[in-house]
């Protein structure tokens, strides 16, 4: 039999939104995607690491985009919805963590994690959705955690509500937007080896003895969830949608 070129894989003729991709895992997913074909659109609101993101995309002939704006801002999210052109894939990246017990998770604390975790890919989702930037086809991946679902490291009760909720959008959205084909789907991360976990209050040594309890005896890497989002987006997961794939070394059996 003859061996073809052609991979179900590939995201050659894709143009992808990229949010949080001036760092950890929305910079992988955006090099990974670029590797596999796609014209990128990247955003974050640090114009520098954006830029070092954008100067390690696979080029292929891409006339790739970047666009700086903070999510959280609604005036800075429209202007960038405006600015979009039609795609065929979006991961949205783009969050933040707290670890905070939850006697001092106040309500300010709890919109701080939900303005940023939740309703900024919602409301980008939404008006993606409603100004038909989405091409029929199209698959979104919402970067959710396994934090959603366990409690998998104290203190991560404000954390994890905000990607449960962002979890249960994704089902209805997966349903509503199936008329146009648009696939919805979230990938839920045990620990990553980002940034994100180094800027809180676990010292390394927690961490290190934290990844023992990783059945594949690691913490994640960035490429492990950009290569999750990269099937996701391809058409090897064309009849996929409403689905959270979880990737956590094993941590949630
Ligand atoms: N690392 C983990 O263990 C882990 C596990 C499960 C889920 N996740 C989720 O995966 C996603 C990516 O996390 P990561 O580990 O890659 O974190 P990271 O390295 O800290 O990256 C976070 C990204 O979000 C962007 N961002 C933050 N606030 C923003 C805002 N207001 N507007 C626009 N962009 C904003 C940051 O860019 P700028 O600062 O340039 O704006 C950065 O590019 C997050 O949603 C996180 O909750 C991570």
């Amino acid at each position: 039999m003859e061996t073809s070129n052609h991979s179900p894989f590939s995201l050659a003729g894709k143009t992808v939104l990229v949010t949080g991709a001036s760092s950890g895992i929305g910079r992988a997913t955006a090099i990974a995607c670029s590797r596999m074909g796609a014209r990128l659109v990247l955003t974050a609101r640090d114009q520098d690491r954006l830029l070092d993101t954008f100067n390690q995309l696979a080029t292929c002939g891409q006339d790739h985009v970047q666009l700086t704006a903070d999510l959280t801002n609604s005036e800075q999210l429209e202007a960038l919805v405006a600015a979009l052109p039609h795609i065929e894939g979006a991961v949205l990246c783009a969050g933040n963590s707290t670890t905070l017990p939850l006697q001092f998770g106040s309500r300010e604390k709890f919109d701080e994690m939900f303005d940023v975790n939740f309703f900024a890919p919602v409301e980008l989702m939404r008006l993606m959705y409603k100004k038909k930037i989405f091409a029929k086809g199209a698959s979104v991946v919402l970067l959710a955690s396994i934090g959603g679902t366990h409690s998998f490291m104290p203190g991560n009760g404000v954390y994890g509500a905000s990607k449960a909720a962002l979890n249960a959008v994704m089902k209805y959205a997966a349903r509503e937007y199936a008329s146009r084909r648009v696939r919805v789907n979230s990938i839920c991360p045990g620990m990553v080896d980002t940034p994100l976990i180094h800027r809180g209050t676990i010292t390394e040594e927690q961490l290190a003895e934290d990844a023992k309890k990783y059945p594949l005896g690691r913490y994640g890497q960035p490429d492990d969830i950009a290569y999750g989002a990269v099937y996701l987006l391809s058409d090897a997961a064309s009849w996929l949608t409403g689905h959270d794939l979880v990737i956590d070394g094993g941590f949630s059996i």
